[in-house]
């Protein structure tokens, strides 16, 4: 059986959103839609429901349109994300918001959702039930998430193990649900889609924790986003929850003031929190527990009862994740 590789499966994907026919009126709808589709990304998503499916089928092309679905959902919690989180740069683009306002990042990210589901039922009849369910429960899992990441703005006191659960949400469900669904239309035994979706879980984690330390330590034309953002919003992501636990009485009382500061030059701001995030060392902390999250993904891959080469293209992919800079 062909398997293919994950530069090829990019190629299709990328293929097939080029065809979308996302250029009618009115404009104004379609145009964000497009200039989003557009910008590029890395699709990890799409890809991994191909690489997922191509563990058990070789016709990876015929769920095009389900991966593509997936990536314009994704797409999707992107418009409305930066809104949140008055993000200005995204893929090295001013955001959709930004180019057009904030009604438009709203209506043609509903639109997006609603072509998802579109695409995303647009499979065999036999699998329509299970990648619904599938898929519904993690959208909604995934306004949870986003909404305990603004709820833990206002707090002080958020724990590791809350954040963990809010990224979760917020993120890894998606990779998980990625393959799961690639494995459930490949018909794959429900105990192997359960693992890869396992897999994908803790893929997730380590996944969004980068996300956040590249936030702080990136390099912002590389990253495609403004390195601060994070920062600027008080997330609580795990380097500030950390340096909140672990920093002493001065330490905490200039990280307090930063929190509460109304009237502030940016800049200054994402500086001085940086300074702390070395002076405590939580960036560090943060790497190992990225690495620790990628160890344990590979270990639920390593026990997927398949041989060696059926799983060889998503080890590859997970451990190139790894080493990201975008
Ligand atoms: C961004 O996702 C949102 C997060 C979950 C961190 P990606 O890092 O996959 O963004 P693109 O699609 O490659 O731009
Ligand atoms: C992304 O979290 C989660 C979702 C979009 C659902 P972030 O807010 O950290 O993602 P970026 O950094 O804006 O891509
Ligand atoms: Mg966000
Ligand atoms: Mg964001
Ligand atoms: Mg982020």
């Amino acid at each position: 059986m062909m398997t293919y590789t994950a530069s090829q499966l990019l190629d299709k994907v990328n293929a097939y959103l080029k065809k979308m026919p996302y250029v009618r009126p009115p404009q104004g709808l379609y145009e964000p839609i497009a200039y989003e589709l557009s910008l590029g990304g890395k699709r990890i998503r799409p890809v991994l429901m191909l690489m997922a499916y191509n563990i058990y089928k070789e016709d990876v092309d015929t769920i095009l349109p389900q991966a593509v679905g997936l990536e314009t959902y994704h797409n999707h919690t992107l418009l409305h994300d930066d809104v949140m989180d008055k993000a200005d740069m995204r893929r090295n683009k001013p955001t959709v918001h930004n180019v057009w306002n904030e009604n438009t990042a709203i209506l043609s990210g509903d639109a997006m959702l609603i072509l998802a589901y579109r695409l995303m039922a647009d499979c065999p009849q036999d699998k329509l039930a299970e990648v619904l369910r599938t898929f519904t429960e993690t959208t909604m899992e995934i306004c949870e998430g986003q909404q305990w990441d603004m709820e833990f703005e206002d707090r002080m006191d958020v724990k590791v193990d809350e954040y963990i659960n809010m990224i979760r949400l917020k993120t890894s469900v998606l990779l998980a649900a990625a393959l799961k669904i690639g494995a459930i239309l490949a018909d794959a035994p429900s105990e192997e889609a359960q693992k890869l979706y396992d897999f994908g879980l803790k893929m997730g984690l380590a996944f969004q924790l980068q996300d956040d330390w590249l936030d702080v330590y990136g390099d912002s034309n590389v990253f495609g986003k403004n390195i601060g953002g994070d920062i600027l919003c008080n997330k609580k992501t795990y380097m500030l929850i950390t340096a909140l636990e672990q920093a002493n009485e001065v330490q905490y009382e200039t990280l307090k003031q930063w929190l509460n500061a109304v009237d502030y030059v940016p800049a200054k701001k994402i500086a001085a929190v940086t300074a702390l995030y070395n002076e405590i060392g939580v960036g560090h902390r943060c790497e190992e527990k990225i690495e620790a999250y990628y160890s344990e993904g590979l270990a639920v891959l390593e026990s997927i009862a398949l041989p060696e080469e059926r799983k060889e293209t998503l080890k590859a992919f997970a451990c190139s994740l790894m080493n990201r800079q975008v």
